[in-house]
C-alpha cells in the first residue's frame, strides 16, 4: 500500500497515514468544529476538538465543505439516537464500532451495563491509543483490517443464538472497499451475529464510484470511492439472515431545496445518494 504523510505541524512525530486512513480528520474536522457552524446539529462532542488540537492537523479545508460537515454532524446523531434506542432494548448489549477512526460514541453511550469496542487498522489504533483514552472496564479498542477472512471471531465478538445482540457501526467505511470486501464484510456479520444485532452503516450511490477526487474533502485524502449500491437489495443479497430494516435520510435538513433533491434522486434511482442504511437479521 502506497502510504504519504498527512500533513501535520512538526511539534510530533509526523504519523504515516495511508489517504484512506487519513479520511478520518474529515469527520473528526466536522465533530470538532462543526457545532458553531450548524448550532441547530450540534453534537457536542467532548473528545474531538482536543483529539485534534493534538495532532494538530490542518484541517480549513474540510471545513469549507460545510455540506459534508452538516452531514457528519446528521448521521452522527442518527447513530446515536439508534444505538440509545438499541441499548434500551439491548442494555447488555454490545456496540461495535468498525473503521472507528477517531469517533467516541462510547462518550454518550455507556449505559451502564453495555460494552462497547472500537477497532480500526493498526496505525489509526496506535494514534487512537495516543489521544483517546478508554471510557472504563467495558470500553475496548482493537485492530482490525475488515478486508482479512474471520475478524469477528478474532475480535472476541460475541456469537451464536446465546450471544449478546451486537450493533455494528461502519461509518464512512464501505465506500471506500471493493463491492467483494463489502459482501464480505455483510456476510461475516450475518454469519456469526447472535439475534436481535443490527448493522448500521452509511451508504454513498454508486455514481460516487471513481469520482472521489470530485469531492471537496475526500479529494484532499488522495482516497477512491470504490463501491456504493445499484440497488438496496446490495445490502442484504450477501447472506439469507439479512434484511433491510430502515433507510434514514442524512441531508434533507441541510438547505430547503436539499430534501427535494434527495427524494427526487432516490425516486429514479432507487438508493439513496447519501444516506443511512440499518440492517437487522431474520430470526
Ligand atoms: C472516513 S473515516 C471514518 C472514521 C469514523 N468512522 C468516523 O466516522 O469518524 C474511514 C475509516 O475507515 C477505516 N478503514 C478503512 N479501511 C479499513 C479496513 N480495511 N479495516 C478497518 N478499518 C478501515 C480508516 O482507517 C478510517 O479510520
Amino acid at each position: 500500500m502506497a502510504f504519504q504523510t498527512a500533513e501535520f505541524k512538526p511539534e510530533r512525530e509526523p504519523l504515516r497515514l495511508s489517504p484512506v486512513e487519513s479520511t478520518l480528520l474529515i469527520p473528526l474536522a466536522a465533530r470538532a468544529h462543526g457545532d458553531r457552524l450548524f448550532p441547530a446539529m450540534a453534537v457536542h462532542d467532548a473528545c474531538a476538538a482536543a483529539a485534534l488540537a493534538r495532532i494538530q492537523a490542518e484541517v480549513g479545508c474540510f471545513l469549507q465543505d460545510r455540506l459534508s460537515v452538516y452531514g457528519v454532524l446528521s448521521r452522527t446523531r442518527l447513530i446515536r439516537a439508534l444505538a440509545q434506542d438499541f441499548f434500551m432494548r439491548h442494555p447488555q448489549g454490545w456496540g461495535v464500532n468498525l473503521g472507528c477512526g477517531l469517533s467516541a460514541y462510547f462518550q454518550w453511550l455507556d449505559k451502564g451495563r453495555n460494552h462497547w469496542l472500537d477497532a480500526d487498522l493498526p496505525h489509526v489504533m496506535q494514534l487512537r491509543h495516543e489521544l483517546l483514552p478508554l471510557l472504563g472496564p467495558r470500553h475496548h479498542q482493537a485492530s482490525v483490517d475488515l478486508r482479512t477472512p474471520h475478524w469477528w471471531k478474532a475480535l472476541g465478538l460475541p456469537r451464536g443464538t446465546h450471544g449478546r445482540p451486537v450493533l455494528l457501526i461502519l461509518e464512512g467505511v464501505l465506500m471506500y472497499f471493493k463491492a467483494d470486501e463489502v459482501e464480505a464484510v455483510l456476510r461475516e456479520f450475518a454469519t456469526h451475529a447472535p439475534p436481535g444485532s443490527e448493522l448500521v452503516c452509511d451508504t454513498l450511490s454508486w455514481m460516487a464510484m471513481g469520482s472521489a477526487a470530485h469531492h471537496p474533502s475526500v479529494c484532499h485524502t488522495h482516497a477512491q470511492f470504490h463501491w456504493g449500491p445499484r440497488c438496496l437489495a446490495d445490502f442484504t443479497r450477501a447472506h439469507p439472515r439479512l434484511r433491510l430494516k430502515a433507510e434514514h435520510p442524512v441531508l434533507d435538513g441541510y438547505h430547503p431545496a436539499s430534501a427535494w433533491m434527495c427524494a427526487a434522486f432516490r425516486a429514479v434511482w432507487g438508493v439513496p445518494v447519501y444516506g443511512l442504511v440499518q440492517l437487522a437479521l431474520k430470526d
